[in-house]
């Protein structure tokens, strides 16, 4: 079974699957499907994590998130007078040296069983001989014209200056060509080749500071999963350079301490996970960055003594306040896919170009967008980034450093050890409150995966102080008694973008996001 926010590369997974491939193989194939059917996040000029078990008790993750360039600096993104400018989110220097390619070989060598040009061969057909848009794909690239407008990619995305009409056939030649290339020559055509050539090509015409040098450096890195459980049921979560498994892993800690938790959408159950999530992610923000450039604190921050120690801090009756936290010491939309083979080996992928539609930047020749994974570092460290997220020194900017996510591929394993859920999601910060919470509305509240993913989600994360909820999502009665506990609460539409996959008895039970587009196939 593969979900996506793309049918079609759902789809390309399974006639991997249905081909012999295994899990591994099918992210692969979906990932670069996605690239080419859901170019407001799929991609080959971003990034992302792809966690993995295998059925024989293998665990793996692999970061291929973006690096800063070489001639990144701390403060490229404030004008003269120490005033945050929109170059971090917007254009040329908005964009990290992609590692999708990278990345996706990487974990096809080590644990597919086929080739880079058999897995890519239904993402390039897709390319080639195009595919009908359907509504969201036309109604996407309508709302991003402002954004795609100022750069080259409007020649292929406005063609005769409107977006491609519902029902229409969309091809994308130039890209088509690039992944050839990829498939026949391997990530060197990315890295070292022609490809690469094009985007080096790009950045110079346009005034970006991406060279040669920076492609050739780049390397995925193989991570150990953070290994947590809650209450019986064991987690694999992604480790640093994201935040989201250490968030994640820190705040089940502290809710174990209060399980079972109270009824969900009651005033205690929003209480306790805001608090949780508070104190979470004051320490994600102030403590989290590039593991290369920064001491993380992992085995503190996930540690069950450390999440004793803040669970005893909280007051049921009232809210905390988030602590200002040492400064000197993270698009709206990212996708996530969840793929399971016969074998029971799962994948959890999440990537991203981070805004939608990344920088706007397209790469003349190559066909592909460029991502604006910049803005998740701290461009000026204490103030808000694009989501609000206000985070410190240790993700503060330097060449070669990775900007901390919050991506958060998860797999769940069953007491019985086996694998549960395959989950994750889009959504900047959300993505950690949305993945737990259709986590916990499985194994905590005992929903079927179709109720857990359309449940009303909430979202706080330490800064701003106050609760996101889903209009109508909690009754005027619950926001009316937490607002009197001292939360501060701001309803919203839709909260992230999650799509998963959960064993269910004789089988698989897949649900793409119902909030947004996607297909969930399965044979
Ligand atoms: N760009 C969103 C994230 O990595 O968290």
């Amino acid at each position: 079974m593969v979900v996506s926010n793309s049918r079609l590369a759902s789809e390309a997974g399974i006639e991997i699957l249905k081909a012999g491939g295994n899990a591994v193989d099918a992210a692969v194939a979906t990932g670069f499907a996605m690239a080419v059917t859901y170019p407001s996040a799929g991609n080959i000029g971003g990034g992302g994590f792809m966690n993995i078990r295998m059925a024989d008790g293998r665990s793996a993750a692999i970061d291929y998130r973006e690096v800063a360039p070489l001639a990144a600096t701390r403060d490229m993104y404030l004008d003269a007078s120490g005033k945050l400018t929109n170059k971090s989110v917007v254009g040329p220097l908005a964009v990290g040296v992609p590692g999708a390619v990278a990345g996706m070989n990487e974990a096809l060598s080590k644990y597919g069983s086929m080739t880079l040009a058999q897995v890519m061969a239904p993402a390039i057909r897709l390319a080639e001989q195009g595919f009908v848009a359907d509504s969201a794909f036309s109604r996407g690239l309508t709302g991003a014209r402002n954004l795609l407008g100022q750069f080259e990619g409007k020649t292929v995305f406005y063609p005769g200056g409107e977006a491609p009409k519902p029902g229409s056939t969309f091809k994308q030649p130039d890209l088509a060509r690039s992944l050839k290339l990829i498939a026949a020559q391997g990530v060197k055509a990315f890295y070292d080749g022609e490809v690469g050539d094009s985007l080096v090509a790009e950045m110079k015409r346009s005034g970006g500071i991406i060279t040669k040098d920076d492609l050739r450096r780049y390397k995925p890195e193989w991570r150990t999963p953070i290994k947590s459980t809650y209450r019986g049921y064991t987690l694999f979560t992604m480790p640093p350079a994201s935040s989201g498994g250490i968030t994640m892993t820190e705040t089940l800690n502290i809710l174990e301490h209060f399980a079972p938790l109270p009824p969900f959408g009651s005033v205690q159950y929003t209480h306790l996970l805001t608090e949780a999530y508070r104190r979470s992610f004051t320490d994600r923000n102030e403590k989290l960055g590039d593991p290369a450039f920064v001491t993380v604190p992992l085995e503190q921050l996930t540690s069950k003594d450390y999440a004793k120690t803040l669970a005893q801090q909280v007051n049921r009756a009232k809210a905390s306040k988030t602590p200002t936290f040492n400064i000197n010491g993270d698009g709206t939309n990212t996708t996530h896919y969840s793929v399971v083979d016969a074998k029971g080996n799962a994948v959890a992928t999440t990537t991203t170009l981070n805004n939608s539609y990344g920088s706007g930047v397209w790469v003349r020749g190559g066909g592909f967008l460029l991502n604006d994974e910049m803005d998740d570092f701290a461009a000026k460290p204490g103030a808000p980034n694009m989501f609000g997220l206000v985070q410190g020194e240790a993700n503060a900017i330097k060449p070669g450093k990775r900007m901390l996510s919050a991506m958060a591929p998860t797999i769940v394993l069953d007491a019985q050890g086996q694998v549960l859920l395959v989950t994750g999601a889009a959504g900047g910060p959300t993505i950690i409150t949305a993945t737990m919470e259709v986590i916990l509305n499985v194994i905590e509240h005992h929903m079927s995966l179709a109720d857990a993913m359309v449940a009303p989600r909430f979202h706080h994360q330490a800064l701003p102080d106050t609760i996101r909820y889903e209009r109508n999502g909690l009754t005027g009665v619950v926001v009316d008694s937490l607002t009197k506990m001292g939360h501060t609460l701001q309803a919203s539409t839709g909260i992230a973008n999650v799509n998963s996959i959960m064993r269910v008895k004789g089988g698989w039970h897949g649900v793409f996001e119902p909030r947004s587009v996607g297909g969930a196939v399965g044979y």
